[in-house]
């Protein structure tokens, strides 16, 4: 069981998404006696599928509404009797942002700043000692790096796309909820996560999908765009224990120490899947299709990760050899899923952002 003082009675906003749901199952796995109350609104990237098997569990309420709803949120906080906030409810999408930026700035601006206004009044009125809020942020927000350096908590922020910007106002806003009212805050950091039950908008479920239906796989630019790649259970793992042991006001980056090109990644993840599918050597990668470049297109994110191993000893579990393997093998197992989120609006958004790339 888990020790009166750490946080136990947690609202996730944004646990339908990907890295949200993905943590609702390992902290409620792992902490038994805590709830989670899930405040998620459903956006196309909401999906009640990503949290198959515990909506029954007493210790699981799932709510529909919006972040920005501060009375639907004061009252959640109150009426569950919330002890922390783990925020990572959020417009997510790069690409989505350049095409539309106006619902980022509301949601993860707007949105957070609605949350840590009820955040703070519920802090304060209720007297909480224990009380925690845990923005989930990027290293995006960092900018862009060339061929050397990392990026540490230190690094100024340097945004270069509306989704960047909108979370690094996000973290700026926290920030400020710290200095200003002493509002007990922590902020993570993480570089690109891959995993179980992300929306296939993102590159390496977008190529499984694409490969598995033999259409082209769009590489922007030259391909030589360098991410840190994190298994999606190595981040939750690290968000709780930022939550129950990081100190208050405390920025912590979370990486893998596993960067890669971008077009290299393309070719392992056509490679593995040649082998699955019972393809010839080399069929999926006649495939791939360089594209036009995506405007503002950060070089390279590389995360210098060694506060939270110093300080909490956090280290990731996954090997990526074993990371991908499983991803695919999910991807894989869950035709049936990626055919659901896939269908309706999915069909709009690829053929808007790609129609005339590919
Ligand atoms: P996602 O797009 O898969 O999920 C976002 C969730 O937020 C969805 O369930 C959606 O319905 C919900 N949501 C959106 N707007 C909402 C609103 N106004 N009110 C309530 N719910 C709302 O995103 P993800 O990849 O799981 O990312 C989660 C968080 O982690 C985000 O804050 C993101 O910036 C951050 N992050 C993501 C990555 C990554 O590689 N995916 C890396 C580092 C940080
Ligand atoms: P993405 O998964 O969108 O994450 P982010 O932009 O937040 O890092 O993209 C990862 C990298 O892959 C990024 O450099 C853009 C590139 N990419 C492509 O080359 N083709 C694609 O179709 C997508 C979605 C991304």
């Amino acid at each position: 069981m888990t020790a009166p003082s750490t946080p136990c009675a947690l609202l996730v906003t944004g646990g339908a998404g990907f890295i949200g749901a993905n943590f609702i199952h390992s902290f409620l796995a792992a902490n038994p006696g805590c709830r989670v109350v899930n405040l998620d609104l459903l956006t196309y990237a909401g999906n009640l599928e990503n949290l198959k098997g515990i909506e029954g569990n007493p210790s699981y309420r799932f709510v529909r509404g919006n972040i920005g709803d501060a009375a639907l949120v004061a009252n959640l906080l109150k009426e569950e009797s919330i002890d922390a906030v783990v925020h990572f409810a959020a417009e997510s999408h790069v690409d989505r942002s350049i095409s539309g930026p106006e619902i980022f700035i509301r949601t993860n601006v707007l949105g957070t700043q609605v949350l840590l206004e009820e955040s703070r009044k519920h802090w304060q009125s209720e007297a909480r000692p224990g009380f925690r809020y845990l923005q989930v942020s990027t290293d995006e927000v960092y900018g862009s790096l060339g061929a050397t350096g990392f990026f540490t908590e230190e690094t100024p922020l340097a945004a270069n796309s509306p989704y960047s910007a909108s979370k690094a106002g996000a973290d700026l806003l926290v920030r400020a909820y710290h200095e200003t009212y002493g509002m007990p805050v922590l902020t993570t950091r993480c570089s690109n996560n891959y995993g179980p039950y992300q929306f296939p908008e993102k590159l390496i479920p977008l190529l499984i999908h694409n490969i598995v239906a033999r259409k082209p796989l769009p590489v922007y630019g030259d391909g030589q765009n360098v991410r840190d790649w994190l298994h999606v259970r190595d981040h939750a793992e690290a968000i709780e224990q930022v939550l129950k042991r990081g100190e208050p006001g405390q920025v912590f980056n979370i990486g893998g120490n596993n960067e890669w090109k971008n077009i290299d990644i393309v070719n392992l993840v056509c490679d593995l899947l040649d082998e699955r599918l019972g393809r010839a050597d080399g069929e999926n990668r006649g495939l791939i299709t360089f594209v036009k470049d995506r405007p503002g297109h950060d070089r390279r994110y590389a995360i210098d990760a060694a506060k939270i191993r110093a300080v909490l000893g956090w280290e990731p579990s996954y090997t990526f050899e074993r990371g991908i393997a499983e991803t695919i093998d999910w991807y894989l197992a869950n035709q049936e899923w990626v055919a659901d989120v896939t269908s309706g609006a999915y069909r709009d958004y690829y053929s808007s952002q790609y129609g005339e790339r590919v």
